[in-house]
């Protein structure tokens, strides 16, 4: 099996006590290193790897226009309880075959460490595709273990900036910041920030 089946299975088999768990800290203090980079509402956003449909409703709120996906069922209908006015999918990187359209901001945010070394190009490919021109993409990289249920992968940050640049991506910011999860910061776990605009000269 994939990692991303071990991923999703594992999930899966903790999505409970994960949509509570998610909630632990808000999406204004999670994406602050990246905040003032975001496009004005109201404009299309694409949040890639939903969870609990924290980030969702949030933009939902702020005024976006949003657009969320999910490979776990217990994630999608969460997502759909708390944010019914948006659009959720259940489906998943590298492909997402169920998303269409151009989004000007899109959040994948925890979840790139869960996507194979190996699909990692394709998927890269397919977000960036479905960037609007000039529209930006945030992604939030995890470096060090994770639970032994939900599998990760090593990021390589350097690689991930170049293949984007290579897919007409331009680096706006990369920004490096501890957890903001107590255990994760027990166990040694950062994080890089990436905001990448699309269409300017890479
Ligand atoms: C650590 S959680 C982060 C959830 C949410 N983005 C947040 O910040 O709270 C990782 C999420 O990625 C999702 N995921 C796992 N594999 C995926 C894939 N191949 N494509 C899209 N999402 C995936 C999981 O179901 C889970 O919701």
């Amino acid at each position: 099996m994939t990692l991303s089946g071990n991923v999703e299975r594992g999930y899966a088999a903790q999505a409970p006590a994960l949509i509570a768990q998610y909630d632990n800290v808000p999406s204004d203090t999670i994406y602050a290193p990246v905040r003032d980079l975001f496009p004005v509402a109201p404009v299309r956003v694409l949040d890639v790897g939903s969870g609990n449909g924290r980030d969702t409703e949030w933009c939902a709120a702020l005024g976006y226009d949003v657009t969320a996906v999910d490979p776990v069922a217990a994630f999608v209908a969460e997502t759909m309880r708390r944010a019914p006015a948006a659009t959720i999918l259940r489906d998943r990187l590298p492909r997402l075959r169920s998303v269409r359209g151009q989004y000007d901001l899109i959040l994948v945010n925890a979840v790139w460490q869960h996507i194979d070394t190996a699909d990692r190009p394709e998927a890269l490919a397919r977000l960036a595709g479905l960037l609007a021109e000039r529209g930006r993409m945030v992604l939030s990289l995890r470096h060090g273990p994770g639970h032994p249920d939900r599998p990760v992968a090593v990021i390589n940050v350097d690689a991930t900036v170049s293949d984007a640049a290579c897919l007409g991506l331009r680096l706006l910011r990369r920004k490096e910041t501890g957890s903001l999860q107590e255990a994760n910061t027990a166990a040694g776990v950062t994080w890089t920030w990436l905001v990448l605009e699309k269409g300017a000269q890479a």
